[in-house]
């Protein structure tokens, strides 16, 4: 089998202090106990996984806290970036060791696993719901991307660049998506840009590259594509993405699995030992 970088995307976490329910309904630090359960169960083993955005919920330092509880069983390297209901200096306090590339302001990071570049963009403006990359951060992006051409990069970032026709989460997407996409008409090595903010999986292509949106564990934004009620949530069968690298001609490919958190029946095999049917 040719070689293969496996990275989890989890998205949206939403942690709030201890015995508190987002909402008042939803339990989210349950929903990440099961979905770190999912990932430590998945083999063969992810090897990196990105949390894009809104790791805590008001914030707070204790959401912080509460959230470092709950990652402590994770078994797999993780970094995340922020979305709008986090923090930078309280994600960074909470996070000193990452390998953020300004030593202050939006948490970018630089992550090489393998053969694959993994860049964290920081969308978040602070006290508001939309996103918007910062010029820093789009000299930042725009230098690293030309620093190593050969290699394969996948974006990550909180905001969507795109038109969900979801009517309330549209107008606090990434308001200076253009900008992003004449980076990326630079640089073919981008391979995907994958987000998060909307709470459900989601798939376009933006300056010619794939673009998702990433599943939740909690809560999904509720779909509706025509402004038929208020801005609502509805709890879905709860999923993250697997960004499955391919070595290969060029770039390689790249395939997105969403992968289920729950238990289900199976796997049971197709054939039995005399390689029929069952
Ligand atoms: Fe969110």
């Amino acid at each position: 089998m040719a070689r293969q970088i496996r990275i989890a995307q989890i998205s949206d976490l939403h942690i709030k202090p201890s015995g508190t329910l987002a909402y008042g309904r939803v339990d989210t630090a349950k929903a990440l106990e099961r979905c770190i359960a999912a990932l430590n169960a998945f083999v063969p083993a992810p090897d990196f996984v990105v949390i894009s955005g809104d790791l805590a919920d008001a914030p707070s330092v204790e959401e912080y806290d509460h959230l470092r509880l709950l990652l402590a069983p994770l078994k797999l390297p993780f970094a995340g970036i922020p979305g709008n209901h986090d923090s930078r200096e309280m994600m960074r306090a909470a996070f000193p060791n990452a390998a953020y590339a300004f030593p202050s302001g939006p948490l970018n990071q630089k992550i090489e696993i393998g053969a694959l570049d993994l860049l964290l963009l920081d969308s978040s403006v602070p006290g508001k719901p939309h996103g918007e990359l910062d010029a820093p951060t789009l000299q930042w992006l725009d230098a690293t991307l030309g620093s190593s051409g050969g290699r394969p990069a996948l974006v990550f970032q909180h905001h969507p660049p795109f038109v969900t026709g979801i009517w309330h989460m549209d107008r606090q997407n990434l308001h200076n998506a253009a900008e992003l996409a004449a980076i990326l008409q630079r640089h073919p090595r981008v391979q995907l840009i994958a987000t998060g903010h909307v709470h459900r999986a989601t798939l376009t292509m933006f300056a010619g590259r794939p673009c998702t949106i990433c599943p939740v564990a909690n809560h999904a934004v509720d779909l509706d594509l025509d402004q038929l009620r208020e801005p609502s949530f509805k709890v879905e069968p709860p999923a993250f993405h697997l960004h499955t690298w391919f070595a290969g001609e060029g770039y390689g490919s790249l395939v997105t699995h969403q992968v289920p958190i729950g238990s289900f029946d199976g796997p049971h095999p197709f054939f039995g030992p005399d390689g029929k049917l069952l």
